[in-house]
């Protein structure tokens, strides 16, 4: 048993709220933290109605999920939220930048014997870790939105990441109902990888015309057995975030990784996703209720 109890998550946008969801269903003191204090009311809101879903459609049972929303908690401060965690696992945006900040004010906040680990998509948790005197206690979690539907979970070895964290964030994962997949840490892991050069060349191809959105769409799903298109899927993710996966995987494994300029353009615009009620499509009711927390 890894002894994990409490878990800290930092970072309540799209993938926080949903890790803090999971965590919380798989039994653990979960504290979920974000710089905005909407966004924290709007994961626990969405938190609420994910739930209410699910005993709705017999996955969860009504007093499971009652005891799930007790063991959740929400924190104002990193401090707060990190300060008894067993675990913390980040998920603010994907910039370097705002990892090392975090991982160094965990560092040292945090009990020694705490391990951090990182949702990033694509950053190296090794050159995060190195900013903290616990680079064997770092480990990537890369978790799948929707979180509390998607059943992978990508624990990432980095450099230095010792045997024990490794084994502890598989199991947490397990708990968290996940199946887990350990790979040694490369730029984009398995997924993000695959992910963006598909999502990337759909964007070469309307940018040429040579199809509309909506049949680049049809065709890979219907023609490839995709569950959703590469437009559908980035509106998801957050053009911002595949951006920002481009880029890196770009600088470093080459050109073949160079973003294509009308998702440049796109996120330039603002059109962010669903989560800014505009990206390849339009969602009308997102542009409504969408606040800062999720630009
Ligand atoms: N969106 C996806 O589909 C997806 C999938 C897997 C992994 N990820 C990864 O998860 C991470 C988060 O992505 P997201 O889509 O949830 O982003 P998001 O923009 O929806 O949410 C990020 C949240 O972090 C908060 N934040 C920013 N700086 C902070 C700080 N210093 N302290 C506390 N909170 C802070 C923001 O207010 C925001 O609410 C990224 O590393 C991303 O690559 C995203």
């Amino acid at each position: 048993m890894s002894g994990v109890q409490t878990i800290a998550v930092i970072g309540a946008g799209i993938m926080g709220r949903g890790i803090a969801h999971a965590a919380a269903l798989g039994g653990y003191r979960t504290i979920l933290e974000d710089l905005l204090p909407g966004a924290l009311r709007k994961a626990e809101t969405e938190i609420r109605a994910n739930l209410d879903k699910a005993v709705e459609l017999g996955k969860v049972t009504a007093p499971d999920a009652d005891s799930a929303l007790k063991r959740l908690e929400f924190a104002g401060s990193v401090e707060e939220a990190a300060r008894e965690a067993d675990l913390v696992i980040e998920a603010v945006p994907e910039e370097m930048e705002s990892k090392i900040e975090i991982f160094t004010l965990l560092d040292k906040i945090c009990r020694p014997t705490t391990m951090l680990a990182s949702n990033t998509s694509s950053l190296s948790v090794t050159e995060i870790a190195s900013v903290t005197y616990r680079a064997n206690k770092c480990v990537g979690m890369h978790f799948f939105n929707p979180v509390h539907k998607m059943k992978l979970l990508e624990v990432v070895r980095a450099l230095e990441t010792d045997d024990g964290t490794l084994a502890t964030a598989v199991e947490v994962g397990k708990r968290m109902g996940k199946e887990v997949v350990v790979i040694k840490e490369s730029p984009g892991f398995i997924t993000s990888r695959l992910n963006a050069m598909i999502g990337n060349e759909a964007f070469y191809m309307l940018q040429e015309g040579i199809a509309s959105a909506a049949d680049i769409d049809k065709a890979l799903k219907l023609g490839l057995n995709h569950p959703m298109g590469p437009f559908e899927l980035v509106d998801l993710v957050g053009l911002d975030t595949r951006l920002n996966i481009l880029e890196y995987l770009h600088k470093s494994l080459g050109d073949k990784y160079r973003p294509a300029p009308l998702l440049v353009q796109y996120v330039k615009a603002g059109r962010l996703g669903r989560k800014s009620g505009r990206g390849v499509y339009e969602y009308p009711e997102a542009a409504q209720t969408s606040s800062k927390a999720n630009p």
